[in-house]
């Protein structure tokens, strides 16, 4: 089920002295499973662009399809966000109800499922980001950063999405809670859902992503695979946005004379690449 944006432009508050454009002219497709990672400085429109994409926010000027489907001449567009799941920054956003249980529910509840249906989905979904039934009882509310992080990506997958968009699912958590995440995220993609990842992490980024699409000042300036996009580091540096760490290491390496290879950009190639380095020497 690829997803299209054609000439896709977005102004908040038009007509008014607040107006302000956040989108400006993009086209692209995302197709089927396919980890697209999506960066740019704050505020370039990330957040914008990805609610587009079911359809929360409507284009001032241009079209989002899904499956070849406007989505906004769509009849039934409830259906199409069950298809293309979104978990926005911030989870207290998304979560209401008051336990964690209730909360998954209440998605697949609208989906016209049996009692039994809406259950095993909850279930399945709270196991898969790995919470434990002890939690699922509590207010999601009173659950760390991490958890309620889990929660809400959980509420989405009940529904089966077929596309996976998360807006910056690691932001503010701690390495541990970081790593956790991001795995539940690569096993969901592992598992044949297309995903679509907002982040601030270079490293992030090229650790999972087959492609990335950069935004500045809303248009799409970059996008590509991993090893095309990062070799546009200056370009990149102007925008406000790093190398990968490893990516900027290797550099610096070989600007004295090191001679690694070009396209390494994480720590597990680098130290791959040293090592080979030094055990030849
Ligand atoms: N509700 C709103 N009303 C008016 N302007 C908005 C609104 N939301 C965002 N903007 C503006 O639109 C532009 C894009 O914002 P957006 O939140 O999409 O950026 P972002 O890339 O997600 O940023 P961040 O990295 O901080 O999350 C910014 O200039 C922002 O100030
Ligand atoms: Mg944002």
């Amino acid at each position: 089920m690829p997803l299209s944006v054609k000439n896709l432009t977005y102004v908040y508050n038009p007509g008014t002295p607040f107006e302000s454009k956040a989108l400006n002219d993009i086209t692209l497709t995302i197709e089927d499973g396919e980890f697209v990672g999506i960066i740019g400085h704050t505020g370039s429109g990330k957040s914008t662009f990805i609610q587009h994409l079911n359809a929360l926010i409507k284009p001032t000027s241009g079209s989002v399809y899904v499956d070849g489907e406007d989505i906004n001449e769509s009849k039934n567009k409830a259906a199409l966000r069950r298809r293309v799941g979104l978990v926005f920054q911030y989870p207290e956003y998304q979560l209401f109800e008051e336990t964690v249980f209730k909360d998954v529910c209440f998605g697949p509840s609208n989906l016209g499922l049996s009692a039994d249906e809406v259950k095993t989905s909850a279930e399945r979904a709270l196991e898969t980001v790995g919470l434990k039934s002890d939690v699922w009882e509590q207010s999601p509310f009173e659950l760390s950063g991490g958890q309620k992080r889990r929660v809400a990506i959980a509420g989405v997958l009940a529904m089966h999405p077929e596309v996976l968009i998360l807006d910056e699912p690691a932001a503010g958590l701690d390495p541990v809670g970081r790593s956790e995440i991001l795995g539940i995220v690569k096993r969901i993609h592992d598992g044949g859902t297309t995903v679509i990842m907002v982040s601030h992490s270079m490293d992030d980024v090229a650790r999972l992503c087959s492609r990335v699409i950069v935004l500045e000042k809303g248009s799409a300036v970059l996008d590509g695979p991993i090893r095309e996009v990062f070799r546009h580091a200056d370009a990149l540096q102007k925008m406000g946005l790093r190398l990968p760490q490893a990516a900027a290491l290797t550099r610096a390496l070989n600007e004295k004379g090191f001679d690694l290879p070009d396209e390494i950009f994480t720590v597990e190639a680098l130290s791959k690449a040293l090592l080979q380095k030094l055990l030849t020497r």
